[in-house]
């Protein structure tokens, strides 16, 4: 079994990782000097080992990359043979091209210096669009959390319930669970974001809207996107309105906005790590770890 390290912004993940693999992380000295910044050190010897790398780069984003990039560049220096790097959440995914002209693609300038630094793999979940792919210029491997939703909801009655996509762009998500479920039927919302003010508006449904319904995303960040679907659903005759989102970013007020609003519930994984001041009674957490240690073994 290769060695496994963690950076610190989802330790507890990597250790339910490690326990399904029946093996402990191997240390990270981390030194923060009063200026903020960071000096890493790899304690163990790994000449000529195979290595492994989790962090997720979820907020505070800029932070948790400059810690993977370190802890790489530290086990390279230190003689590793191979680095993979697990980023469960892979942040600034959704920054993937140029949205209007004079932008940065941060996604692109990310996956330049992963790949500079001589990671030879790296392992994510669910990202946002499959064009992300074509940016990466060495091995990638994305799981998913769907599978795990998917036995959440087969848990439950299935009848007079719909799935939902909460906008275009996430259509191929809400199919892949309803071929899991038998074909459970789905609808999308036609969602529009203004570029500049960040304002979102559901537009309308396209497809049927049932007594029960399930909105299915890759990440609630600010949890606009979710109010606005929610809120149309509710317009056009949802009365239980639940959703399920693999990557629990909420920024800003995401929390508050979620607890205080029509859904019922919310169903997102451990990709990112949720501070307690960040946790609600209407949110409930699912472990990727079986799922991520399972590749792992391969
Ligand atoms: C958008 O295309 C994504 O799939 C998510 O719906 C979006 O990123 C969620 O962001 P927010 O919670 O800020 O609306």
């Amino acid at each position: 079994m290769p060695k496994i390290f963690s950076g610190s912004s989802n330790k507890p993940l990597a250790e339910k990782i490690c326990n399904v693999l029946s093996t402990s992380l191997s240390p990270v000295e981390m030194t923060i000097f009063s200026d903020g910044e960071k000096r890493i050190r790899i304690v163990d010897r790994v000449v000529d080992e195979d290595c492994i790398v989790i962090q997720s780069t979820a907020s505070p984003v800029d932070e948790n990359y400059m810690e993977i990039f370190f802890i790489v560049d530290a086990l390279k220096r230190s003689g590793a043979r191979s680095v993979i790097a697990v980023i469960p959440y892979l942040g600034y995914q959704r920054q993937d091209h140029v949205f209007r002209e004079g932008e940065a693609v941060s996604l692109s300038v990310v996956i330049k210096t992963i790949e500079r630094l001589g990671v030879s793999k790296v392992i994510t979940l669910d990202l946002h669009s499959i064009k992300i792919r074509e940016e990466f210029g060495i091995e990638l491997t994305q799981l998913s959390a769907l599978s795990l939703f998917a036995q959440k909801i087969r848990e439950e009655s299935l009848t007079d319930t719909v799935l939902v996509s909460p906008d275009m762009g996430g259509i191929r998500r809400v199919k892949i669970i309803s071929e899991m479920l038998g074909n459970m039927p789905y609808s999308t919302i036609v969602k529009n974001r203004d570029l500049t003010t960040g304002k979102i508006e559901a537009e309308k449904i396209e497809g049927k809207v049932l007594k029960k319904a399930i909105i299915i995303d890759d990440v609630i960040s600010s949890g606009k996107t979710i109010m606005a679907a929610a809120e149309i659903l509710r317009i056009n005759g949802a009365e239980d309105i639940k959703v399920m989102a693999a990557h629990a970013v909420l920024s800003a007020n995401a929390s508050e906005l979620l607890q205080g609003s029509v859904v019922s519930e919310v169903i997102v994984t451990d990709t990112i790590e949720i501070p307690r001041n960040k946790q609600f009674s209407k949110l409930e957490t699912l472990s990727v770890a079986d799922i991520i240690a399972k590749e792992l073994k391969k």
